[in-house]
């Protein structure tokens, strides 16, 4: 019955899909001048995708409410996770792949040698088997062409499916994913509230900032980056560790995307409308949106790293993963700084900005590598006695096969986790790096410590792995 329900949801939503596609064509042909790229044009196309996801989101919404507690449930959300995943991960390569090409752009520009005076200066470019010439305007041409390119959805679209994934991975379910009890015990509502709140709190915070006198000197940087270690801080203070990282990223995705939204695009409306009515032009407009769009420059590698860091638990399962998360940060920024400083040929006067970077990141391989002897050194006695492979089978089928296991009882995992299974000894032997990993060195499994391992336990796999991991 269920399937048949759910199968009639997606349907429908596939028909609502085709009615706005069908719309949109016809809005699209009306259209006097026919094309759809100019600015005003696009504000109804715009209504129109977002109506298409609301419908998309009504109807996914509806047929997950109708399949709880069936199998289906977790089936949907795998398959969202799949979708929006792939969503945005596409957007955010547009996105940040328009950002770097600019950059390199404002970077690269010939200011010097045959540039017109109402030039900023100009670059020659071979790509895809073609040669490209472009021209940077000192401030705006004399008139606005029709077909001018904006590239602002790929932000939107990369901040909505991020925010939608978000939920879908985290929000969802918030007691196992987002809330570790170790760390906080809160409601999922709370948890929930506190995420989606520190979002619009770091927005302020940052916006302020960036409207005082400070955003032109390098101290910004600086009070930057300290904020910014505040909020991995307060994260690892409130959320499982691992939600704590990917808050931190979403946070700085999310100012990214204020940037675009409540600076950088006004901005260009406005030096269009200005450019158009001929009325003098703000040149501190543009100088702002340059701003803006340089320090979402240096917010991508620090993002990025985010994005595949859920990956990596020696990162987030790091006794201080915000002070982990914080070097990271500075050390990727670094990074991109130096780039940059590459592109505009300044590297010769810093040429101490990679190595330094380097020398950081390299410090949290260092810092973040296991002890010698994990089994003892990680908090229990030394391995006294030979530990058989019976004992440490008990612990996992105690501890593990709720959730790793061709069957698995957990409320939330209804397959088993990354194809992960412990159904016998020799599936342990197997996967004993990983579980020495997660279990020993990081402790970031079992999830949130759902089943309450004890450190004896801990300890005792520990001392099995470094013995041999033998299968006796
Ligand atoms: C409440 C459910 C749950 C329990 C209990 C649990 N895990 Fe996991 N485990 C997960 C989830 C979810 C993932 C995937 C996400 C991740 O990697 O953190 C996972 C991933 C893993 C991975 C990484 C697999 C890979 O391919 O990267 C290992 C190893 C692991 N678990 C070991 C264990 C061991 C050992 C135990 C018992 C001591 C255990 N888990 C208990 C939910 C659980």
């Amino acid at each position: 019955m269920i399937q048949y329900v759910t199968l009639f949801a997606l349907l429908l939503t596939f028909l609502l899909l085709l009615g706005v596609i069908f719309a949109l064509q016809r809005v699209a042909k009306t259209r006097p001048d026919g094309g759809v790229v100019g600015e005003n044009g696009s504000t109804l196309a715009g209504y129109s995708y977002l109506l298409m996801l609301l419908a998309v989101l009504a109807a996914v919404g509806t047929a997950w409410v109708l399949a709880r507690d069936t199998p289906w449930a977790g089936h949907i959300l795998e398959w969202l996770n799949i979708v929006v995943r792939l969503m945005h991960i596409t957007f955010g390569i547009a996105w940040i792949g328009a950002s770097f090409y600019f950059v390199f752009l404002e970077n690269a520009l010939n200011r010097t040698e045959n540039v017109r005076d109402e030039l900023a200066g100009n670059l020659w470019a071979v790509h895809g088997g073609g040669f490209y010439y472009l021209e940077k305007y000192k401030s705006a041409p004399k008139v606005i062409p029709k077909n001018l390119h904006w590239f602002k959805y790929e932000a939107y679209f990369t901040w909505l499916s991020g925010f939608s994934l978000l939920f879908v991975v985290y929000y969802f379910n918030a007691s196992s994913m987002l809330i570790d009890p170790r760390v906080l015990d809160i409601s999922p509502l709370a948890g929930v509230g506190l995420g989606v709140g520190s979002f619009v709190v770091a927005w302020l915070i940052y916006d302020g900032l960036s409207r005082t006198a400070l955003v032109r000197s390098k101290w910004f940087m600086v009070v930057g980056f300290i904020v910014a270690t505040a909020f991995a801080f307060f994260y690892a203070q409130v959320f499982s560790a691992r939600a704590a990282y990917l808050h931190f990223g979403a946070m700085l995705g999310t100012l990214m995307v204020g940037n675009v939204y409540f600076t950088i695009i006004p901005a260009q409306k406005a030096m269009v409308k200005a450019a158009t009515e001929g009325t003098p032009l703000d040149p501190q407009l543009g100088k702002n949106a340059l701003a803006r769009s340089l320090h979402n420059n240096y917010f991508t590698l620090p993002v990025l790293f985010v994005m595949v860091s859920n990956h990596f638990p020696s990162t987030f399962g790091h006794a201080y993963p915000w002070a982990i998360l914080a070097a990271i940060t500075l050390g990727t920024a670094g990074v991109k700084h130096w780039l940059n400083l590459r592109e505009k040929h300044q590297t010769d006067s810093a040429v101490w900005v990679l190595p330094a970077a380097v020398a950081l990141l390299l410090a949290v391989v260092f810092v973040t590598a296991p002890p010698a002897q994990s089994g003892s050194a990680a908090g229990g006695s030394a391995c006294t006695q030979q530990v058989s492979i019976s004992q440490v089978n008990m612990i996992v089928q105690k501890r593990c096969i709720q959730c790793h296991s061709k069957n698995p009882t957990d409320d939330v995992f209804k397959s088993p986790p990354n194809g992960v299974v412990y159904d016998t000894p020799e599936d342990i032997i197997r996967l004993k790096d990983k579980i020495m990993q997660r279990v020993v060195v990081t402790k970031t499994m079992p999830q949130n410590n759902k089943t309450q391992i004890t450190q004896e336990e801990r300890d005792l796999i520990g001392c099995w792995i470094n013995q041999g991991a033998l299968n006796k």
